[in-house]
């Protein structure tokens, strides 16, 4: 007996040795770190059940002292210079945290960050370096990044890869797009693991800028382990900062996912000076959909903002010149001309187009319309020069960002828009022209401060410059940062598109308050949007950060402008209303015309009330790629609203408000689809009705294929 406990005993210390094992604050998750024959590696347990199987760790680089590239590149791979292998343990530390913190604009008042964590040092004795693998166990899953201290041989180096492999043990349902350097525009996909290379082929349309990576798709990637016990599983990448963006591998055999990171121009995957760490490789689990969406996992593994001032930071709701040209009834551009030279070409000179849509008369009925409803900014695209030739021709020099066109007077209109309490919002497409901006940002946000813009929609539109760079690339997202910083200084906030997608970062940058990096509502107008696509980005797109989106359509069928013309919105006006409360946007676009508004004002009604920041959120019941419910609470008030939105089928669902407090009178606002509504056929069917209810009542909605219903709750 006794000679068996000893035994047992060293056995376990020696396991103990080899493994580290790390559990989440609530038990459930289990993480074990190994090291076998030198190479590192983890795995994952849920409730006791494998969720990820042992996968491997680790960067291969280019070379770790002195950088001379060109001829580093056509150099084989060496593994002597890779810090995958010949690895042991030096030291072992762990750490704990729960706190509680507030986003300055966010889907709740309070983010709770509760974690429990390693640390491992690990030594590799042929170079005699360290690096640290550091891992995160949360209650809603795991986080974990390198990290490279300074040391006399780890000071410099290029990565050529970085390896790191999420293994699942089976095939599961994955909601997917294509990966690419350049473009997260694309239809989401829904396949098997195992079918992922089958269907890779059809998954892509055209876009402006693009460098597909063949059988590799983006994150955040959300799976789904069907059957009779359902886990969810999302994988992404967190506080992706001075390194590229990540992309994932797929092994269709094994279920398995491994990182692809996005070259600079010359092939290289990141430039390190340590002391340096990696982004955070995500994965969140739950046997529920709905603790998927409502993980805040991302933005924990951020750091606190540095900024000292977040006071001029503020949600907004905005109207915008925008979606007449993006249907092409109205043009960016003002004059005829096809090759401008900023700062040569006299504008006044060109013949007009007569399409141009900044034009003062008409902005001046934006705002109106705009004031009069109680929107708090403006958006006017193509007012400044440079729209002639800025696409497809790879200018550097496309625009200066600060010069009007004629026929767009900047110190009238932003006085006659104050006058009546509207912001102007700015614009600055680069054209992806990033150097161009760069060396005009300070001039640019200095004309948005003498005239009063304090928010910029930026865009990156083609083919970055400098020339081969990508959108994803390191260089690439440190510029998007230095813009960020720099919009900070000016009190500016930033609303990006075409950027990389966000990773939790607003946490830090706050003021880089939302971007695009996803296909948006404009994609109706080009190659259309599928019903379903609104029920997938809050799986994928939207858990690191907040998108624009662009909702609020109500004249959907674009033959109504063109006669014939068969593009068309694929959703009913009602899950129009509803995409205000189910994707979390704190600068939030009422995107039509204002003649279709007005058309329509008793269902406009509703997103004229609807909230943009939040105290509280429930997401009452979601199904990727089928339906989401969700209920949030405005900040600062009473007032609730919630948001159902279904695929291209139709769906009952049965509110209960039993998240309203308890003896509290409410009157809500109902919007549902009409009896006859449908996506195709009616989708402006619609139905609004007041009633009384506690937390005690249940309303039972019938949405139609593609449709929804939109509820404005406020205490009586
Ligand atoms: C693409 C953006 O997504 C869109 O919103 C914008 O209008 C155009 N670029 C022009 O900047
Ligand atoms: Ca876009």
């Amino acid at each position: 007996m006794k000679k068996y406990t000893i035994g047992a005993l060293l056995f376990s210390m020696l396991v103990n040795f080899n493994a580290q094992s790390l559990q989440s604050p609530d038990g459930k998750f289990e993480m074990n770190f190994q090291l076998k024959q030198g190479i590192p590696y983890y795995n994952l347990k849920y409730n006791g059940n494998v969720v990820v199987e042992d996968s491997k760790l680790g960067l291969r680089l280019f070379k770790d002292t002195a950088i001379k590239f060109a001829s580093e590149i056509a150099k084989p791979e060496d593994a002597k210079f890779d810090l995958n292998n010949g690895f042991t343990k030096t030291e072992e530390k762990r750490d704990s945290k729960n706190e509680t913190w507030q986003p300055v604009l966010g889907e709740k008042k309070n983010y709770i960050n509760q974690y429990n964590e390693l640390a491992v040092t690990l030594h590799q004795d042929a170079t005699d370096r360290n690096i640290v693998v550091k891992f995160r166990l949360f209650n809603d899953g795991l986080g974990f990044r390198y990290e490279f201290p300074q040391q006399k041989n780890l000071n410099y180096f290029v990565i050529r890869e970085e390896d790191s492999e999420i293994d699942f043990p089976t095939d599961m349902k994955a909601w997917w797009i294509v990966a690419d350097y350049d473009s997260q525009e694309y239809q989401p996909q829904t396949t098997k693991i195992s079918e992922i290379p089958g269907r890779w082929d059809q998954a892509f349309d055209k876009h402006s800028s693009q460098t597909l990576i063949k059988n590799a798709v983006q994150s955040p990637l959300m799976l789904k382990k069907e059957g009779k016990d359902p886990l969810y599983v999302n994988v992404g990448e967190a506080a992706v900062l001075n390194y590229p963006a990540s992309h994932l591998e797929v092994d269709p055999v094994n279920f398995k996912f491994k990182t692809h990171l996005t070259p600079d121009r010359q092939g290289a995957k990141g430039y390190i000076q340590t002391s340096s760490v990696s982004p955070w490789r995500t994965i969140i689990v739950s046997p529920k959909a709905e603790e998927v969406l409502a993980s805040k996992m991302m933005f924990n593994l951020n750091e606190p903002t540095k900024y000292t001032d977040t006071s001029y930071i503020h949600p907004t709701k905005y109207m915008g010149v925008w979606w007449e040209m993006i249907i092409g009834k109205s043009q960016w551009a003002y004059s005829t001309a096809n090759n401008v030279h900023i700062g040569v070409t006299d504008f006044s000179k060109l013949t007009p187009n007569g399409k141009h849509a900044a034009n003062n008369t008409k902005v001046k009925e934006y705002i109106d319309f705009a004031a009069a409803n109680g929107f708090g900014g403006l958006l006017i695209e193509g007012w400044n020069i440079g729209w002639e030739d800025w696409i497809g021709h790879n200018k550097e020099f496309v625009f200066d960002f600060i010069t009007p066109y004629p026929d767009f007077d900047i110190k009238m209109l932003n006085e006659y828009a104050h006058s009546k309490g509207i912001k102007l919002v700015m614009h600055h497409e680069t054209s992806a022209s990033a150097t161009n901006y760069e060396r005009w940002a300070d001039q640019a946000f200095q004309l948005m401060n003498k005239y009063g813009y304090d928010a910029v929609k930026t865009g990156y539109v083609g083919d970055m410059v400098p020339r081969g760079e990508h959108h994803y690339s390191q260089w690439t997202i440190n510029h998007y940062y230095r813009i960020a910083e720099k919009a900070n200084e000016y009190k500016i906030m930033v609303n990006s598109h075409e950027s990389v997608r966000p990773g939790g970062e607003s946490r830090t940058y706050p003021n880089w308050i939302s971007a695009e990096a996803a296909r948006g509502t404009e994609h109706e107008a080009f190659q259309g949007n599928n019903p379903d696509h609104q029920t997938i980005l809050p799986f994928t797109r939207w858990m690191g950060g907040s998108m624009d989106y662009t909702p609020g359509i109500f004249q959907t069928k674009l033959d109504y402008y063109f006669p014939g013309d068969k593009r068309f919105v694929k959703t009913t006006l009602v899950k129009q209303l509803a995409l205000y409360v189910v994707m979390y946007m704190p600068l939030q676009m009422a995107a039509d015309l204002p003649e279709n508004y007005q058309k329509h004002m008793d269902a406009f009604q509703f997103i004229k009330d609807v909230a943009a920041d939040w105290d509280d959120t429930k997401i009452l019941s979601a199904e990727p790629g089928d339906y989401i419910i969700t209920a949030r609470k405005a900040k600062g008030t009473e007032n609730w609203f919630v948001g159902g939105i279904t695929d291209e089928n139709k769906r009952e669902y049965t509110v209960d408000f039993s998240f309203l407090d308890k003896g509290k009178k409410y009157e809500a606002t109902i919007y549902e689809d009409g009896k006859d509504a449908d996506y195709i056929n009616n989708p402006q069917s619609y139905n609004i009705y007041k009633k009384q209810i506690t937390g005690k009542s249940k309303i039972n909605f019938k949405m139609a294929r593609s449709g929804g219903f939109a509820i404005s709750i406020k205490p009586l």
